[in-house]
């Protein structure tokens, strides 16, 4: 059985002190969460005090981004080494708002994967398609392609210990979410990928999360399907009541 796994993406949202507070009320309001793995991934600057308001608690955080570099002469880029420094445990790597307005591609996903995994980091590996693609028929294509990329040269011990989550650019931040029968069916096409390149047990262990317009009124079918093992979630993690209604769910 895969341990259910919901991470809140705040994006570029939250002063210091409104991300304490988010935290805080996250945390008490799950102070008997057990049987879910729960990640908050605040912006950079929040990262070092939101891991201090968590701290004796089983939730983790995230980053929502690192670059692949060790250090050096890169102004503006965050290191893996500096996220673990703060407590992380959890990166996002290749979001589509990444891809789409940064030029992240699936060759700097991959630099990205690479470098977590040497720090020890958990990467959240974001894929999905367009509308454009999906009308064309494109879906599993796409899906193929930012997968076998994000993946390359990473061995089957690391892929195993990965998350993936399995966003339809069209269902972000649109209040447009997947159909529980489009999400299962990308979900089992993303094992199926895992399965050819690695194995069934890299397959049966990766947890894959479906994220766009996930909100406490849909999760539950949502997360019914047997190859959704979780969510991404965007605005609906901004409020710690409907955070914690995704996770009751
Ligand atoms: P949303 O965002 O829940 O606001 O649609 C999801 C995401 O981008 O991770």
């Amino acid at each position: 059985m895969r341990k259910r796994i919901i991470a809140g993406n705040w994006k570029m949202n939250k002063t210091l002190d409104e991300a304490i507070d988010l935290a805080r009320a996250i945390k008490d309001k799950a102070a008997d969460v057990q049987n879910v793995d729960m990640i908050l991934c605040p912006p950079f600057t929040n990262l070092s005090s939101v891991v201090d308001v968590v701290k004796g608690t089983s939730i983790g955080v995230g980053a929502q981004n690192l670059h692949w570099e060790a250090k050096g002469a890169f102004t503006g880029e965050i290191s893996a080494d500096m996220l673990r420094s703060v407590g992380c445990q959890y990166v996002i790597i290749g979001h589509s708002e990444r891809r789409q307005y940064f030029g992240e591609t699936d060759e700097t996903v991959n630099k990205r994967i690479k470098a977590a995994l040497a720090a020890g980091l958990v990467p959240i590996v974001c894929v999905g398609e367009t509308l454009e693609e999906r009308e064309a028929d494109k879906t599993q294509e796409v899906v193929e392609t930012q997968i076998t990329g994000a993946y390359r040269d990473i061995s089957s011990n690391d892929a195993e210990n990965m998350v993936v989550a399995y966003e339809p650019v069209w269902a972000i931040g649109t209040g447009k979410v997947a159909t529980p029968q489009q999400a299962q069916e990308v979900h089992a096409y993303i094992r199926s990928l895992l399965k050819t390149v690695y194995s069934e047990k890299v397959a049966e262990t990766v947890r894959i999360q479906y994220g766009g317009s996930m909100k406490p009124g849909n999760a539950a079918e949502l997360l019914a399907n047997p190859d959704v093992d979780g969510g991404l979630i965007g605005g609906a993690s901004l409020d710690a009541d409907s955070f914690l209604g995704i996770i009751n769910a």
